[in-house]
C-alpha cells in the first residue's frame, strides 16, 4: 500500500525523502511524488510509474530545495494511477500539502460539503478531500485544523502534513494506518514503515490510533486528538539496516527464500529450552489452556495458509477444533465466539486490514485474541492480547517466503503446547517432534541447494497458461501457497484443489502438457494422491510432485519428482513449500516479471 515519508530538519530533505521512498518501495505503488518547502513556496513533483521517474524529473531531489518535504508512494484506490491522482494534494492556494495513506469512507460526503462551500477539486482521490478540509478549518492554528479535520473525517489514514505558514514544523497523524516517527542526529523523519528511516536512526515511536506528531526544532512531540500532550517511548529496532537490503542476491524474493533456515531457527530457538517448549509469550497457564474448546485461526493470503496447515496439525496432536477464516470473511459473518473460544490471527505486517479488523471483533466480543506477528510493534501486536513474534526479519519481496516459514513453525510449537497442556500427546512423542523441529533449517538448507535442477525445470514452464496444484489434507494446505506463489508473481493462471475434489469439475479444466503439481508427503494419504495423478495424466496432464524421500510408488505417475527429507507429517509442509518457492521465483524469472514487486499487489494490505 502507499508508502510515507517526511523529513524536517538541517539537510535537503528531497534527497532524504527519495531514499526513504525507495525503501518503501516494497509496499507496492504506481506513483510517486514529493512536496518540498523551499523557504518562499511548497514545491513539488509527481509522477506515474516507478520512481525512478520522480528522481529523474527533480535531478535525484536537486531540483527541490528546502529542509522540510513529505514524499509519497501511492498504490491507487480512488482514481486511477496518474499525475495528478498522485500525491502530494493541495488546497487550492498550495500552501497546505498532504500525503495520505488509507481510505476516507466518507470523503464523498465530505467533497459534497466542501464543493457547496465554493471548493475546487481536481483530482479523483479521496485524499484531496483532506486538503481542502485542513484548509476550511484551518485559522492559523495547525493543531486545531488537524483535529478538527480528524473529528469528521472516517476510514484510516496516516497523513504526513506541512503548512505554509509554519515552516518549521511537519505534522504527521495516524488512525487505522501504520505509521512511525524517529528522530535523527540533523533532523526528524515520519515513515510508513522502518527501512525508510533506519539509516538515520534505530530509535522509532510508533504512533497509536489517533495521536498527532509535531516535529519541530529538533523535537518531536506527540498529542492526542484533543490536543493534550502525550509521553511515548521509543522502541530501538535491533535488526540493521542491510537486514532490508539484497546483500548481492538479484531479488529479495529470492534472499529471503534463502534466509528460511536462519529465520527457523531465530523462531524455534527462543522457544525451546533444555528439551521443553516454553512459549511464555503466550501468557496462559495450562489450565487455562484446557479451557479452550476451540480455536479460530483468521488471517490473509499466505498467512491465511498456515493457518490452514495449522488446523491439521492442531486437531492431530491436541485434539482441539479449529475453524480457519479469512479475515475479510470473519468479520462480516457473525461468527460465534463465545467463553473458551481462542482467536489466533497471523499476520507478516501486523497491519493488514481484514485481520486487524477480525481482532477487534473478536475483543469487543470478550473473547481473547493471539497474535503471530513479524513486525514488532505493529497495529496487531499492540493490540492483541498477547503475541508470539516470528523472527523473519524484515521482509521485503511482496511474496513471502521467510515470514511463511516463521508463522508455520511457531503454529508448530503452539500446538505441541496445547497438545501437551491437553495431555493428548506423550512425551516421548514431544521429544520426537522436537528432534525433527530442530532439523528443519538444516532440511530447508539441502532443499536449497538442488535449486539449479528445480531452475531448469521452471525454464520450461514460462509460457504455461495454467497450473494446478492438487494434495490431500496437509498436502492440500501446501498446494494452496503452491499456487498462490506461482500466480502473485509469474501471472500465470493456477489453482489448488484438494486432490479429491478434482474429478467435481475442474478435471475438465486438463489438457494435454498442463502442469498438475501433486504435493505426496502424508503417507496415510499417499494412494490416494497417487490415483488422483493418475487421474489427470491420463487426461494428458504433465506431473511434478514433492514428496518424502522414498516414496518411490510415485514415480509411476510422476514425469519429475522432487524428494524432500523425512521428518514428522505434521511439519512436511516446512519443507514442500520450498521447491515450489523455488519454482515460482524462476518462472517469474524466466517470464521477465518483477518479482519483488508484482503488478497491482502491496505487501502490507491496509485497506480493506
Ligand atoms: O502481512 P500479512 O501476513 O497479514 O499479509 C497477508 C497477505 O496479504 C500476504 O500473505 C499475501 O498473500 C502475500 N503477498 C503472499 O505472498
Amino acid at each position: 500500500m502507499c508508502g510515507i515519508v517526511g523529513y524536517i530538519g538541517a539537510k535537503q530533505a528531497a534527497p532524504i525523502l527519495l531514499d526513504g521512498l525507495d525503501k518503501l518501495e516494497y509496499r507496492g505503488y504506481d506513483s510517486a511524488g514529493m512536496a518540498v518547502y523551499d523557504g518562499k513556496k511548497i514545491q513539488f513533483a509527481k509522477a506515474r510509474g516507478r520512481l525512478k521517474i520522480l528522481r529523474e524529473l527533480t535531478h535525484d531531489g536537486a531540483k527541490l530545495p528546502g529542509c522540510l518535504g513529505i514524499g509519497h508512494t501511492r498504490w491507487a484506490t480512488h482514481g486511477v494511477p496518474s499525475n495528478t491522482n498522485a500525491h502530494p494534494h493541495f488546497n487550492e492556494a498550495e500552501t497546505i500539502a498532504v500525503v495520505h495513506n488509507g481510505i476516507i469512507e466518507n470523503y464523498a460526503r465530505l467533497k459534497k460539503m466542501l464543493v457547496g462551500k465554493g471548493y475546487r477539486f481536481v483530482s479523483e482521490t479521496d485524499t484531496e478531500v483532506v486538503a481542502h478540509l485542513l484548509d476550511y478549518y484551518y485559522e492559523g492554528d495547525p493543531m486545531d485544523a488537524i483535529c478538527k479535520a480528524m473529528q469528521r473525517m472516517e476510514g484510516s489514514y496516516a497523513l504526513g502534513i506541512i503548512f505554509m505558514d509554519h515552516p518549521g514544523r511537519l505534522y504527521a497523524v495516524r488512525k487505522d494506518s501504520p505509521l512511525i516517527a524517529g528522530k535523527a542526529e540533523d533532523g526528524c523523519l515520519i515513515a510508513s514503515d522502518v527501512p525508510a528511516i533506519l539509516k538515520y536512526t534505530r530509535d522509532v515511536y510508533f504512533l497509536q490510533n489517533e495521536e498527532i506528531v509535531c516535529m519541530e526544532a529538533g523535537q518531536i512531540n506527540f498529542f492526542n486528538i484533543d490536543k493534550d500532550p502525550i509521553e511515548k517511548t521509543a522502541t530501538t529496532i535491533e535488526w540493521d539496516v542491510s537486514a532490508a537490503e539484497k546483500a548481492g542476491y538479484e531479488h529479495f524474493m529470492l534472499k529471503e527464500i534463502y534466509e528460511q533456515p536462519k529465520a527457523v531457527l531465530d523462531t524455534l530457538n527462543p522457544r525451546i529450552r533444555n528439551g521443553k517448549i516454553e512459549i511464555e509469550e503466550l501468557g496462559m497457564t495450562d489450565e487455562e489452556i484446557r479451557a479452550i474448546h476451540k480455536i479460530y485461526m483468521v488471517a490473509c493470503g499466505s498467512a491465511y495458509h498456515t493457518a490452514v496447515t495449522a488446523k491439521y496439525v492442531f486437531e492431530g496432536l491436541a485434539r482441539i477444533p479449529v475453524e480457519t477464516d479469512l479475515a475479510s470473511e470473519f468479520r462480516y459473518r457473525d461468527p460465534i465466539l463465545d467463553e473458551g473460544t481462542l482467536l489466533i490471527v497471523v499476520s507478516q505486517s501486523g497491519e493488514t486490514a481484514d485481520t486487524l479488523a477480525a481482532l477487534r471483533e473478536a475483543k469487543q466480543r470478550g473473547v481473547r485474541v493471539l497474535g503471530i506477528v513479524n513486525v514488532v510493534g505493529s497495529s496487531i501486536a499492540r493490540e492483541a492480547d498477547n503475541v508470539m513474534y516470528t523472527w523473519a526479519g524484515p521482509e521485503i519481496a511482496v511474496a513471502t517466503t521467510k515470514a511463511y516459514s516463521t508463522q508455520l513453525v511457531a503454529e508448530y510449537l503452539l500446538a505441541m503446547k496445547f497438545a501437551e497442556a491437553r495431555g493428548t500427546v506423550t512425551q516421548q512423542e514431544i521429544d520426537d517432534m522436537l528432534l525433527d523441529l530442530r532439523r528443519l533449517p538444516q532440511q530447508i538448507e539441502l532443499l536449497l541447494d538442488h535449486k539449479e535442477k528445480l531452475q531448469r525445470f521452471a525454464n520450461r514452464y514460462v509460457a504455461a497458461r495454467d497450473v494446478f496444484f492438487i494434495g490431500r489434507g496437509i498436502d492440500y494446505a501446501i498446494s494452496l501457497e503452491g499456487s498462490l506463489k506461482l500466480k502473485e508473481i509469474s501471472y500465470i493462471h493456477s489453482e489448488a484443489y484438494a486432490a479429491g475434489e478434482l474429478k467435481h469439475g475442474t478435471i475438465s479444466l486438463i489438457e494435454e502438457g498442463t502442469l498438475v503439481a501433486a504435493v505426496v508427503t502424508q503417507k496415510d494419504l499417499y494412494k490416494k494422491t497417487i490415483s488422483n495423478m493418475v487421474e489427470v495424466k491420463t487426461r494428458g496432464a504433465f506431473l511434478l510432485a514433492v514428496t518424502n524421500e522414498g516414496n518411490t510408488e510415485v514415480e509411476k505417475a510422476a514425469d519429475y519428482v522432487v524428494y524432500i527429507p523425512e521428518t514428522n507429517k505434521y511439519f512436511t509442509n516446512s519443507l514442500a513449500v520450498i521447491p515450489l518457492q523455488i519454482f515460482s521465483y524462476y518462472v517469474a524469472l524466466g517470464k521477465g516479471c518483477d518479482v519483488d514487486k508484482p503488478r497491482n499487489l502491496a505487501k502490507s494490505v491496509t485497506v480493506e
